[in-house]
């Protein structure tokens, strides 16, 4: 890798990888989690066999609720981890995004777009070629940050998009917004001016469904009524309670302010369950049209986790940090570690009397409530 801009991006995805693993970089018991509760149902009528996870995701219907959130990616190492996970999402019926396709994005802005890519830029994007290949059959979510669009957008920026999506053959793109990490981050582009608009362009003009997410900091009411009439897909809130970039970068950075800083906001933003519970009211009570899918992460760590925000409305649960974990120790584990997710959001739905997923959404209130 001779580009020095790249080199720079790989080595910081690298040491996002290994930071995240640190356990003082999530925000643990910080989702909501303990003010939700599943009511026990001690007379349920059905046999466990009975139980259908099946779901649908966008247009397709996959045999769970489930998909690893976006996360490796722009770096040597990312290709072999991301096949393992496509692998075992495919086999198991759980969605998969991937991580930021920067490093792509940047190639392809070598002067030619991606009719005329770069040598780099075909490599990157041979890899997401063979991560499609190798999961000919999974759903997958293309990806790259919303601070990269607000900047200079043109015609060739909606061709490097298409390019981006085209090269994995995704089901959809997911925009991240990630204001803190940008912020605090040595390398940051905090650059957010004209946002609202950039999404707005890339849902009407891009002609693949779009997924605007967060990256752990979740979504406000007020900021989730200003996304009603974009057209997105889904949103996930992806809220605080689990892998925290203020942390994050406060780790990596040398810089005793941002370090100070990255200390004072260690706990910002809005909880899983709060941003669930907000975008269920915006999204839930519209009359504004299609409304988005609600997509739940940021701090799942079970199934458990997962029954509670399928039954606050979330349409589909994701995993980031645990799923990565459970990929470095292997396919094996990782393949056991989706059972354990499966079967743990199987017994809520079995203790709550409860069929199917929908079954437990449609019980709001009663066989899921408030502390
Ligand atoms: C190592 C790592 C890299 C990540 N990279 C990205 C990324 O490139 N794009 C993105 O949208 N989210 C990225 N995320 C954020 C996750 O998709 C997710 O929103 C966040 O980690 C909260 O989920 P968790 O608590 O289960 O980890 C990354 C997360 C991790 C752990």
């Amino acid at each position: 890798m001779s580009n020095p801009a790249l080199e720079t991006l790989a080595q910081r995805k690298r040491e996002h990888l290994l930071q995240s693993m640190e356990p003082k970089n999530q925000a643990k018991g910080l989702a909501g989690f303990e003010r939700v509760h599943l009511t026990h149902e001690a007379l349920p009528e059905i046999d466990f066999t009975d139980l259908n996870l099946t779901t649908s995701c966008l247009t397709r219907s996959l045999a769970t609720p489930f998909y690893v959130a976006g996360m490796t990616g722009g770096h040597p190492d990312a290709a072999a981890l991301n096949l393992r996970i496509a692998k075992a999402c495919e086999t198991r019926g759980w969605a998969m995004g991937v991580g930021s396709q920067r490093a792509d994005f940047i190639a392809g802005a070598g002067g030619q777009g991606p009719e005329k890519s770069t040598e780099k830029s075909t490599e990157k994007s041979n890899e997401w070629r063979v991560l499609r290949k190798g999961a000919p059959h999974a759903v997958f979510f293309a990806n790259l940050g919303v601070s990269q669009l607000t900047q200079d957008f043109s015609t060739k920026t909606l061709d490097r998009l298409k390019y981006l999506v085209e090269s994995l053959e995704a089901q959809a793109l997911a925009l991240h917004l990630n204001v803190l990490q940008e912020a605090l981050q040595p390398e940051g582009t905090p650059h957010f001016k004209g946002a609202l608009k950039a999404i707005e362009r890339v849902c009407r003009e891009l002609g693949t469904p779009v997924i605007l997410k967060e990256t752990g900091c979740g979504f406000s009411q007020a900021t989730l009524k200003r996304l009603q009439t974009l057209g997105l897909a889904a949103i996930d809130v992806s809220g605080l309670g689990g892998t925290h970039w203020g942390r994050i970068e406060g780790a990596r950075s040398a810089n005793p302010v941002a370090q100070r800083a990255a200390e004072t906001f260690a706990n910002w933003g809005e909880s899983t369950v709060d941003s669930v519970l907000a975008a269920r009211e915006v999204f839930g009570e519209s009359n504004t049209g299609k409304q988005p899918e609600i997509w739940a992460s940021g701090g799942v760590r079970s199934g458990l986790d997962a029954a509670k925000l399928l039954g606050l409305g979330a349409d589909r649960v994701g995993y980031a940090q645990p799923a990565l974990e459970a990929a470095l120790a292997g396919s094996e584990a990782l393949c056991q570690w989706m059972e354990i997710q499966e079967f743990e959001l199987k017994v809520a739905l079995f203790s709550t009397g409860s069929c199917s997923v929908s079954e437990l959404r449609a019980g709001y209130g009663t066989k899921t409530r408030l502390n």
